[in-house]
């Protein structure tokens, strides 16, 4: 059964699109990234997968080959999606994708997940791993900007260094990378660029909303497991959405009421 609001986008497309298409995932060692690129692997999804934990890039490409060689009836793709919400739609969307999940996904071999690790903040080396990249693969088709770094301390304590490092890593990094990819993107005459990003940075809304549960809500709290975000994060990119914020309820509903109600959460 396919429900989706008919006014917006009659054709769901399954993560199973992507197949063949190539993607370039930075913070791909553990996380979101991680989970991601055995999320993209199990559709026949070539990789490029970025970091700075060589080790752990290497668990992750072995990882990814393995999936894709289970037998297809163990690959479930048969999922219902929900707390996927999309910004400038007014709509709490509940989507059903089940039954059009069912993919024909070749094994992916050694060459088909390229192992590309560096830092994020040497922006210098950029250039020569954009390069090695889609010499490797002939094109590139989506690149996902998710290599970063959290910190939780108390906004008044942090020193101005770990925000500017925090930047480098989270923000500039991912905007010179992109940059450095335009000319391929538009050379090829298409291209699709992810960035993740935190919803509580850019609400700060915790605590606030942890009074609205009765104050029974911690940071950290309600968290949806990583392979599921990922799975959500799979679906977005194969249906080319342009903002999506992925969240357990109620927390997804009331971050929502703090962007477009923002006076209902003032003392
Ligand atoms: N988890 C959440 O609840 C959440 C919520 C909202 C947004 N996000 C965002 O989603 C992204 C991934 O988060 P996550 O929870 O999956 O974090 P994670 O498990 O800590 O993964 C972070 C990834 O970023 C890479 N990275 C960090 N600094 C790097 C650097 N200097 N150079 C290259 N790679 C670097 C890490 O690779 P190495 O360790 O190999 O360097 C790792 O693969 C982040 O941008 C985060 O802000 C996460």
């Amino acid at each position: 059964m396919t429900t989706w609001p008919s006014w917006r986008r009659p054709n769901p497309s399954s993560t199973g699109s992507l197949r063949g298409q190539v993607v370039w995932i930075t913070g791909a060692s553990s996380g979101i990234g991680e989970y991601l690129a055995y999320e993209l692997a199990k559709c026949g999804v070539k990789l490029a997968l970025s970091g700075t934990n060589v080790e752990n890039l290497e668990k992750v490409k072995q990882k990814c080959i393995g999936t894709t060689q289970l037998p297809l009836s163990k690959i479930n793709h048969s999922s219902r999606e929900e707390c996927l919400l999309q910004k400038h739609f007014i709509v709490m969307e509940t989507i059903f994708i089940d039954q059009i999940h069912t993919i024909e996904c070749g094994p992916l071999g050694d060459s088909d997940v390229l192992l590309k690790p560096f830092d994020i903040t040497d922006f210098d080396s950029f250039s020569s791993h954009v390069e090695a990249v889609i010499n490797h693969f002939g094109k590139v088709d989506i690149l996902v900007n998710n290599a970063g770094r959290s910190q939780r301390a108390g906004f008044e304590t942090i020193d101005l260094p770990v925000d500017e490092a925090m930047f480098k890593t989270n923000v500039f990094g991912a905007i010179h990378l992109t940059r450095l990819m335009v000319p391929h993107f538009k050379k090829q005459g298409r291209g699709h660029v992810v960035v993740t990003s935190s919803l509580a940075g850019k609400m700060g809304q915790y605590r606030r909303m942890s009074r609205q549960l009765g104050g029974k809500m911690k940071a950290g709290e309600r968290r949806m497991s990583t392979d599921r975000c990922s799975h959500l994060c799979a679906v977005a990119i194969a249906n080319k959405l342009d903002e999506v914020w992925i969240a357990q309820n109620p927390v997804l509903i009331l971050f929502y009421l703090s962007q477009y109600l923002p006076t209902i959460y003032r003392k």
